[in-house]
């Protein structure tokens, strides 16, 4: 790769820069900015956070950078792991002293020594992330690169400076990584050091659940995510990690019918959805949109393959799922199973019959994520007809289109239903009890059907002539009077 040394020096030009070459020189310590910051300058992508690598102690240089840069600096020292951060303005530098570092089998936590620039860029994992330049005066902007680092990001490769076996078992989060990397970038995985994660994949047990699911989320959101779920299967780690996503994969043929494979149709989706949002929760329920079709498959001799209720019991699993791989168990994982469970709606709504009921329930079940649903569903259009694509697409556009109308007359994308529960214990001297919630139920489903209009005077006739079939009258006016 041709090296601009001026787009080396622009990228560390801030003070903050000139002020650790400075305080270096004082102390006598060889100094480098190294790894991300370093890979993004070429990639032209913006980074904030700058791993800084001192031959010596790094948190005596983050010290001495913190007084020189003064008021506007704000320092934390973590002498445990001999680190040190100091925040100026937008940009955050971490401070560490250049390492050694040996590991054991079963831990990923290493024996650290001090060690030189060599010692600390043979433990990185990458060649892109391991290389350093160099800030003491004499030598500011000399770019070290040892492993052909800018050789492999010419060559768009990801390749392990080391020994792939040893990196990876080190530290087996890198194959994530290396995965992730890919995906992210568009980069191809060398050849030794994929057919070394697929041997090591294995250690992947050592790492924890959170740090997996950080990788996959970053996957998960790259601009085509299928790159790095179709390698992650093809190394073995998917069966490993997700083993409910390598289920949908294959097809099984019976009486000549077969069905399509459900981890390309799936990867195909998510794939889709990627291009019109970057709602990482919308990407998730794309990849888990199909996830019940194993569970749920049959064959019927008449009607071929069949996945009965896969929506309601996909968005069964996946509290299960969440919580095995440290997702998070609030109101984003209650979104992806709303979005899981309603995934086959609006497909039955592009029908020219459809009634404004349906289309008044889907909007109450949906809500505010409506527009989501809709982008979820056009996605899940993966045919290989274009005239059928063209069906589709259209008829969503219908859908759309009804949507907005019912939306504009009715306003029930976020209905409360105009009479309380409160109001109608009131009304009849109900203590909280099934009677209540059966009255507001059918107040709702009224307004739903469209047997009445969405407002107050209505909901209330409404309600008074329904408790009647239910043998209670009134003991009080609505507004409580007497
Ligand atoms: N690194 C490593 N092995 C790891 C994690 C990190 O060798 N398991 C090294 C790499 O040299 C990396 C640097 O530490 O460049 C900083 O790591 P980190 O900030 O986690 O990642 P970045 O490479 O900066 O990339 P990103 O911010 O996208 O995670």
């Amino acid at each position: 790769m041709y090296i601009d040394e001026d787009e080396i020096l622009a990228h560390i030009s801030a003070k903050p820069f000139q002020l650790i070459a400075e305080a270096a020189d004082e102390l006598g310590v060889e100094v480098y900015v190294i790894g991300g910051y370093v890979r993004d300058i070429f990639l032209n992508r913006p980074s904030k956070d700058i791993d800084v690598v001192a031959v010596g102690s790094g948190i005596e240089l983050a010290r001495r950078v913190a007084r020189k840069l003064g008021r506007g600096a704000n320092l934390s020292v973590f002498k445990n792991f001999g680190t040190a951060q100091v925040k100026a303005g937008d940009l955050e530098l971490e401070f560490v002293g250049a390492r050694k570092e040996s590991y054991s089998h079963d831990s990923r936590k290493p024996i650290v020594e001090d060690g030189t620039l060599e010692d600390d860029q043979n433990r990185r994992d990458f060649t892109i992330n391991a290389l350093a330049i160099c800030l003491n005066k004499d030598r500011y902007g000399e770019l070290v690169d040892p492993f052909g680092g800018l050789d492999d990001m010419d060559e768009l490769t990801i390749r392990t400076p080391l020994d792939p076996d040893v990196t990876f078992s080190d530290d087996p989060l890198r194959m994530m990584r290396a995965i992730r990397f890919a995906t992210q970038l568009g980069f191809f995985i060398e050849p030794e050091t994929f057919d070394a994660i697929s041997r090591n994949r294995e250690r992947i047990s050592i790492i924890s659940k959170e740090r997996i699911a950080d990788e996959l989320n970053k996957i998960v959101l790259a601009p085509k995510p299928s790159i790095g779920f179709d390698l992650l299967d093809k190394c073995g780690l998917l069966p490993l990690i997700f083993p409910e996503l390598c289920a949908l994969k294959g097809v099984e043929t019976r009486e000549g019918i077969g069905h399509k494979d459900n981890f390309a149709h799936t990867l195909m989706v998510l794939d889709r959805l990627s291009k019109t949002s970057d709602n990482l929760w919308l990407r998730w329920s794309a990849l888990l949109h199909d996830i019940a079709k194993p569970a749920t498959k049959r064959f019927d001799p008449r009607l071929g393959w069949t996945f009965h209720n896969h929506n309601f019991i996909g968005e069964r699993m996946i509290p299960g799922i969440f919580r095995k791989m440290k997702l998070p168990m609030n109101e984003k994982m209650k979104y992806v199973q709303k979005m899981v469970s309603l995934h086959m709606r609006p497909i039955a709504l592009s029908d020219d019959e459809v009634t404004d009921s349906a289309i008044r329930r889907l909007l109450f079940d949906a809500g505010d994520d409506i527009d989501d649903l809709m982008k979820l569903c056009e996605a899940d259009i993966t045919s290989k007809n274009p005239e059928k694509v063209r069906r589709f697409l259209e008829n969503f556009r219908k859908v759309r289109e009804k949507l907005a109308d019912i939306e504009e007359k009715d306003r029930v994308r976020n209905f409360q239903p105009p009479v309380t529960g409160e109001e109608i214990m009131r009304t009849f001297g109900l203590p909280p009890s099934p009677p209540v919630g059966k009255l507001k139920e059918a107040i709702k489903n009224a307004i739903l059907d469209g047997v009445i209009p969405n407002e107050y005077e209505a909901a209330r006739r409404f309600l008074i002539e329904q408790a009647k079939t239910m043998g209670l009258t009134p003991v009080e006016s609505p507004e409580g009077e007497g």
